[in-house]
């Protein structure tokens, strides 16, 4: 049986049902790019962005706004997030406009307490869903463009208040879900609770993108059969291997030391001719963490990269480390 199905999400019909997931640090133009040296995901995603910073950012010049090439990073979610409807309808007005720009994203997923806590946004709004559903309505009312949500389960295992949260979306006229089923505390500890996938899947008449802990192609052939999920989204596995795209869509690729060195030039020359001085070397080495991971011993090589002062001196060494430690 074919697995591979193609996913609706609106007006937009995309063809292999792999999603790259937001992560805020990670997924910007650069990283974008880098996947798409190998193959392109079904659906990029920016980071996590702020209503304020795409109301008042410049779309040309703000690192978490642009891309380097609207051609290649396509088609693409840009995801919000806000703690009141007027904001959220104003920044999802403004992303509505960018013709580059395929699908606007809710996030209703967030744990961080600078989001969560600090800021009432994020996953803090699964604890009112009546002040959800108003806020997305709100954005519903201002894009014409496709427009998903992105869930955690909440505060605990309550299949009663699933049903509602399930509700709340299909109100807001959302044209898909991504469901993230962790609870609220467990951030990204523990196991994805794939079985709350399927239960959503059951219920909801929306295409359903599961997500959490899929570290390989085998894994995402697992998700859809165990789930029936329509789309399948992928996070820290796309950091560590940015080619995985392409292996499950059937490419093979040679990992071998000469492969890693020559991504991790990709890398460094990506992230180096896009973010400014003072904020290239914190985005390499987010990076770094994942990337690490496909070596022996990695941990020697981003405690190196962790040290470093400047992109200079990650020069001097990776080239080594990194085909020693493979
Ligand atoms: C460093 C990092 C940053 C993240 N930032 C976001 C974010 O901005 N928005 C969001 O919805 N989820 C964010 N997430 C959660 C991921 O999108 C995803 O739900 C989670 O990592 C589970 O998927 P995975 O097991 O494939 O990594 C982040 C995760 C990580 C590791």
């Amino acid at each position: 049986m074919d697995l591979i199905k193609p996913l609706k999400i609106g007006k937009l019909k995309i063809d292999f049902p792999a999603v790259q997931a937001p992560m805020a640090g990670i997924t910007h133009s650069p990283f974008r790019m880098l996947v798409a040296n190998y193959y392109n995901p079904g659906l990029f995603f920016s980071e996590m962005l702020s209503a304020k910073s795409v109301l008042f950012e410049d779309f040309n010049q703000s690192i978490y706004l642009k891309c380097i090439d609207t051609s290649i990073e396509r088609p693409i979610a840009y995801q919000i997030f806000a703690s009141d409807k007027e904001s959220a309808f104003l920044a999802a007005q403004r992303l509505n406009k960018e013709d580059y720009i395929d699908v606007v994203d809710f996030n209703l997923s967030c744990p961080a307490p600078e989001i969560a806590k600090k800021r009432k946004a994020g996953a803090f709004l699964l604890s009112d869903l009546n002040l959800s559903l108003s806020i997305l309505k709100s954005v519903k009312k201002a894009l014409i463009k496709p427009f998903t949500v992105k869930v955690r389960i909440g505060m605990k295992e309550d299949k009663g208040f699933i049903r509602e949260l399930v509700a709340v979306v299909e109100e807001a006229e959302v044209d898909a879900i991504t469901v993230h089923p962790r609870l609220i505390k467990q951030k990204l500890k523990g196991k994805s609770k794939w079985e709350y996938i399927a239960f959503i899947k059951d219920i909801a008449k929306m295409p359903v993108i599961g997500n959490g802990d899929v570290k390989s192609k085998e894994d995402f052939f697992k998700m859809i059969e165990e789930t029936g999920c329509d789309g399948v989204m992928i996070g820290r596995a796309a950091v560590q291997k940015p080619w995985i795209f392409g292996q499950i869509k059937g490419q093979i690729f040679d990992i071998n030391a000469g492969f890693l060195v020559e991504l991790y030039a990709r890398m460094l020359e990506l992230y180096t001719s896009f973010f400014p001085p003072e904020k290239v070397l914190g985005r390499i080495k987010e990076f770094t963490w994942y990337f690490s991971k496909n070596l022996k011993f990695g941990h020697h090589f981003a405690s190196k990269v962790q040290a470093s002062k400047s992109v200079e001196e990650i020069h001097s060494f990776y080239f080594e480390t990194i085909k020693n430690c493979f």
